[in-house]
C-alpha cells in the first residue's frame, strides 16, 4: 500500500475548500448531498471547515461493491428525504471516476429544480473520465490507480484509514474470506 496523500494535506485541502465554498455563498444555506457511503469522512471534516449555516443529507446508489472496476449503471438505493426545489445543493463526492454516477445525480437533481447545483470532490481520477460532468470544487487530482482511506474502501476495508492510499494489483485481489462471504 502506497500513500499518496496523507492526513495533514487531507485537513489542510478541506479547509480551504471550506472557505471557497464559503465565499462562493456568501448568503448562506446551501444544502450538502453526500453521496454514501464513501463520502462521510470528508462530509463531517468539510461540515467543521465550512464557516456558512448549511444543511446536510444523504444519497446512496450502487457502487462498485467489492470490484475495483465500475460494473453497470448506477442505481438510486436511498433518496433524500426533502424538496430541492429553489434550493443552492452542494453534491458532496468522496472520488469521481469514469463520471457516470455524478453524471447521473446531477440529471437527477437538475429535474427537480434546485436554485444552482454544483459538486465538491475530495478525489478527482481526471484521466478515466468517460461522461463530460462539471466539478466546481477538487481536493486533488489523482492517477488512475485505486485508492482507499479516508472514507473510501476496497470490498469495505480500510474506509478508517486517516490517509489517501493506493493498492498494488496484488492487494486488488480477493481474500479467501472476502471470497467466502460471497462479496466478490
Ligand atoms: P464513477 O461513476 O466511475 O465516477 O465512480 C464513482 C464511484 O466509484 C465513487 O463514488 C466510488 O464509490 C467508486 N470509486 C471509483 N474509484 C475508486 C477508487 O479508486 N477507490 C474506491 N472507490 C472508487
Amino acid at each position: 500500500m502506497e500513500v499518496l496523500i496523507g492526513s495533514e494535506a487531507i485537513q489542510g485541502r478541506v479547509r480551504e475548500i471550506g472557505r471557497q465554498i464559503a465565499r462562493d455563498h456568501p448568503e448562506g444555506a446551501p444544502l450538502l448531498i453526500g453521496v454514501l457511503r464513501g463520502c462521510v469522512i470528508f462530509m463531517a471534516d468539510l461540515m467543521k471547515c465550512l464557516p456558512i449555516p448549511h444543511e446536510i443529507d444523504f444519497i446512496s446508489i450502487s457502487s462498485y461493491e467489492s470490484s475495483s472496476t465500475s460494473s453497470g449503471a448506477p442505481r438510486l438505493v436511498k433518496d433524500i428525504g426533502r424538496d430541492i426545489r429553489g434550493r443552492d445543493v452542494i453534491i458532496v463526492e468522496d472520488i469521481v471516476d469514469t463520471g457516470h454516477t455524478l453524471d447521473f445525480l446531477r440529471r437527477t437533481f437538475l429535474a427537480r429544480g434546485p436554485a444552482s447545483l454544483k459538486t465538491v470532490a475530495l478525489l478527482d481520477k481526471r484521466s478515466r473520465r468517460e461522461c463530460n460532468v462539471p466539478i466546481e470544487y477538487v481536493g486533488f487530482e489523482i492517477p488512475d490507480r485505486f485508492v482507499v482511506g479516508y472514507g473510501l474502501d476496497f470490498a469495505e476495508r480500510f474506509r478508517h484509514l486517516p490517509y489517501i492510499a493506493a493498492l498494488s494489483p496484488e492487494e486488488l485481489i480477493p481474500t479467501p474470506a472476502i471470497r467466502s462471504a460471497g462479496v466478490a
